[in-house]
């Protein structure tokens, strides 16, 4: 029966739950499924095998992040440049993957440990650092800055949402000018709509540039304006369109009143008009204000990123992880009585896995049919995962997760396993977070 024709049952019987308990019971039991893993899966199950890869591990799979690279490639209006969202994608090499073929060597970083070591192995980046960090953070970032190739006066720009934050970075400004004798590159975050802070009005956007205007040891580098709420706006508050062209709109004006307070000093062209994300950068045209796009995620499309706008993009990221044990029954201590009576109601309950690992923002995607155990609860050590009599998957055989997320799963496995469709042809070290 097509799914379609199943719904309809589904919805009619529901509907006449109301009026028959038995009713009730056929609508809300939970019907039996399972599978084995897919051609793909049966593959890269191969693969990590081959690979000696026995533990749970971060997988990334090249093709179809070249396939996204394409996609970004495609829809990026020919006057918007690319900025790599380093969070998102937290390896030097998954960066240097997506430097290489972009051409890009705008990076935007939110962590200091991680802006060391990008000054540190990637010398020739340009950072714009995406939230405003603790002034102390910053100065810990100059601290830690090892003698290099990366020039921070030119190559960094630090992000300021309030005068409060403004006063405090022109302490480290004015201590780092002495030094160097060039200013700090400061862009200013806006409040495009999102309301995650940033300037929300023009009098409050000229007053910080006026401030920044009047300090010879600070240089106004740009805006950053992000507009992720606008992916998500319903129909009936105007949709995406109608999100992104107001937040537009009020860039548009940020701009103006920078060209207004700066007068001959206003250059558009050595500005960075930072916008964008993911889930909204293939909204974008070439008349929007801004001059570059941000976006990370939907290169390697955790779960969080299955959205309209991003429809041609691929998964390009699985966390692998062994079965330990496959046990013919679902028996949970005390209540082990009821083991006939939960699979009864529920075939899905029939069997148990335990994984390795376990516990991570992710959800099972191959086999299909596995579900958590809501009794028995969670573990990152030994998670367990029921699944009927139709799942295929015994012992030393693989689960398959989608990350949620991608910038703090990634960090969680060591090394990220890259595929290239039949083999494990790399091992990308992934960002150390305290380092
Ligand atoms: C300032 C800023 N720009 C852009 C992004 C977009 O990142 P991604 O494309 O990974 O969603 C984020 C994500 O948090 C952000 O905070």
């Amino acid at each position: 029966m097509s799914d379609s024709k199943v719904n309809l049952k589904r919805r009619t019987l529901i509907g006449a739950a109301a009026a028959s308990p038995l009713l009730a019971f056929a609508a809300f039991k939970p019907r039996e499924h399972g599978g084995g893993h897919s051609a793909y899966f049966a593959k890269l199950q191969t693969a990590l095998r081959d690979a000696g890869l026995w533990r749970p591990t971060l997988v990334v799979d090249r093709q179809a992040l070249e396939h996204n690279v394409g996609r970004l490639q495609a829809h990026l209006p020919q006057s918007k440049h690319y900025r790599i969202v380093a969070k998102s994608l937290p390896s030097l090499e998954l960066i240097r993957f997506v430097r290489e073929r972009t051409g890009t060597d705008r990076l935007m970083v939110f962590h200091q440990p991680f802006a060391n070591f990008i000054a540190e192995r990637m010398p020739d980046a340009r950072v714009l650092i995406g939230k405003p960090m603790p002034v102390g953070a910053a100065a810990r970032f100059f601290e830690y800055l090892k003698p290099g190739a990366f020039d921070p006066q030119q190559q960094m720009q630090w992000l300021i949402d309030t005068p409060e934050h403004l006063v405090q970075y022109r302490e480290l400004a004015r201590a780092r000018h002495n030094e160097t004798g060039q200013p700090m590159q400061v862009s200013l975050e806006l409040d495009v709509g999102l309301h995650r802070g940033g300037l929300r009005t023009q009098e409050a956007v000229a007053e910080l540039l006026m401030l920044l205007g009047a300090e010879p040891s600070m240089r106004f580098a740009g805006f950053m304006g992000y507009e992720a709420h606008a992916s998500k706006m319903p129909a009936i508050l105007g949709g995406p369109r109608k999100a992104l062209d107001e937040a537009m709109a009020f860039y548009a004006d940020s701009v103006t009143t920078a060209r207004n307070v700066l007068g001959s000093g206003f250059d558009e062209r050595t500005l960075t008009l930072n916008a964008g994300g993911s889930s909204t950068y293939q909204l974008y045209d070439d008349a929007a204000p801004c001059n570059e796009l941000a976006m990370g995620s939907g290169l390697v499309m955790p779960t969080d990123f299955d959205k309209p706008t991003l429809a041609d993009h691929r998964p390009a990221a699985f966390i692998a992880t062994p079965v330990l044990k496959a046990l013919p029954s679902t028996r949970l201590p005390g209540i082990e009585f009821m083991s006939p009576a939960f699979r009864a109601w529920d075939p899905n309950t029939a069997r148990t896995f335990y994984i390795y690992g376990g516990y991570w923002h992710a959800d099972t995607v191959s086999p299909p049919g596995l579900q958590r155990n809501p009794i028995w609860g969670h573990s990152t050590n030994q998670e367990m995962l029921n699944g009927s009599e139709q799942v295929q998957l015994g012992v030393d055989d693989y689960v398959f997760l989608r990350p949620h997320q991608s910038e703090f799963v990634f960090l969680e496995f060591g090394d990220i396993a890259v595929f290239d469709g039949e083999r494990i042809t790399a091992a990308w070290p992934v960002f150390q977070q305290g380092a």
